[in-house]
């Protein structure tokens, strides 16, 4: 995923912190100790576990050079001010559970919040839709080791 989105930005390794948000408090909790169980990472290739993991008895540690780069915050994706001048937003399965008023709210503040040329990593459900004319489709079904995702870019606007 990191080499993913390493890819989509820049081709280089960001500088700019990565934010991680949700509005369940607990589950921040748990990104933000950043340990794995083996069961937790068995998708994870030996290249990436060695590459970003430090392993502790059975438990694999995120590398403190990565997990310093990530911010964990509670955020409403429906409530809350966007973040802004982003080069990638990935929400991957909530749009599917929100209603489309609220969906297209969502979809259009990601587009705010998003540099021009930034892209939008959505689950294999979801598409820009209703301001699917603000964004250019990359990929409708980029394969990640897990589920496909639909990737979008914000285009210029004219
Ligand atoms: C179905 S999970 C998807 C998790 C992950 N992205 C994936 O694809 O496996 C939906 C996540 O969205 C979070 N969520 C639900 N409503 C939200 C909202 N309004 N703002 C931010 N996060 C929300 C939930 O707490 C949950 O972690």
């Amino acid at each position: 995923m990191v080499d993913n989105m390493r890819t989509v930005v820049s081709g280089s390794f960001p500088k700019n912190p990565c934010f991680i948000t949700d509005v369940h408090r607990a589950s921040l909790d748990i990104g933000s100790a950043g340990i794995y169980s083996k069961e937790a990472v068995s998708e994870v290739t030996e290249a990436h576990l060695t590459r970003y993991f430090t392993k502790q008895g059975d438990a694999y540690h995120v590398l403190p050079e990565l997990r310093k780069m990530i911010v964990f915050a509670p955020h409403n994706v429906t409530k809350d001010a966007p973040f802004t001048k982003l080069d990638l937003v990935c929400c991957r399965n909530l749009l599917i559970y929100l209603q489309p008023h609220a969906q297209k709210k969502v979809l259009s503040l990601f587009h705010f919040g998003l540099k021009t040329g930034g892209a939008l990593f959505l689950g294999p459900s979801e598409s820009p839709g209703e301001i699917a004319d603000e964004f250019e489709t990359l990929d409708r079904h980029w394969k990640t080791r897990g589920d496909p995702s639909h990737v979008a870019c914000k285009t210029k606007t004219l």
